[in-house]
């Protein structure tokens, strides 16, 4: 298998919630683990941008997203705001990759000042003290210059700032192929494998054996 087993995915209350919950479904297919963080602003969000009616409870969405995306029992695991007991809120639970998307301004602020008030920012502290692989998706247009100076410092930090900013050299055809041009990016980033989006060259190699 290649890339991590398990996977910290965390959506907090930027636009763009359908790349999080994309993630999510790419995550199973590919047998990974998914702890799943979830603000109450990303509900607001998920109701306001799609038709998913996702429970409030954790073990009740646990549930829900289990059945909503075909996991095997107990793949996906899901932890409320202050559950500082779950795995992610320590540098001693199992290692995991982390991925916040899509990423509020709100929340990329409280992760570049390590505030640690709810069990997202504190993951993404964890992942950023024991220097494991942070992968934050934002999306606000324009961006301030706090926005900048944040992504840039964490970005010094280690983590890595992916923009839910889809190109379109691949001529999407639909929604979800932008959705997916930003999921593939991530997925490129973990090392986890994707057929959604041909690696840059891929496309050139084919049209060259063709002549
Ligand atoms: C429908 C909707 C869309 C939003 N879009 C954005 C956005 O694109 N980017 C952003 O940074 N905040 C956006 N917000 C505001 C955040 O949700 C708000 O700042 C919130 O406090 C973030 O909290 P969180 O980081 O705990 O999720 C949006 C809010 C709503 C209700």
């Amino acid at each position: 298998m290649s890339g991590p087993g398990r996977v910290t995915l965390a959506m907090t209350g930027a636009s763009g919630v359908q790349y999080g919950l994309r993630l999510l479904d790419c995550l199973v297919q590919e047998e990974r683990e998914v702890h799943f963080l979830i603000s109450k602003a990303a509900q607001l969000v998920v109701a306001t941008e799609t038709d998913v009616s996702l429970p409030a409870k954790p073990q009740a969405m646990q549930a829900f997203l289990t059945e909503y995306t075909g996991a095997t029992p107990g793949q996906i695991r899901v932890f409320g705001k202050e559950d500082w007991l779950a795995p992610p809120a320590s540098g001693s639970g199992a290692p995991s990759a982390m991925v916040v998307v899509p990423c509020s301004t709100g929340t990329l602020s409280a992760i570049a000042t390590g505030a640690c008030n709810n069990l997202i920012e504190r993951a993404a502290d964890v992942a950023l003290k024991e220097r494991r692989q942070l992968i934050l998706v934002p999306r606000e247009a324009p961006f301030s210059s706090i926005h900048l100076e944040n992504m840039l410092k964490l970005s010094n930090l280690g983590a890595v700032i992916l923009p839910a900013s889809p190109g379109f050299y691949q001529q999407p055809q639909s929604i979800d192929d932008l959705v997916d041009f930003v999921v593939a990016r991530i997925l490129n980033q973990l090392g986890i494998p994707q057929d959604m989006l041909p690696r840059w060259g891929e496309h050139h190699l084919v049209s060259n054996e063709d002549e």
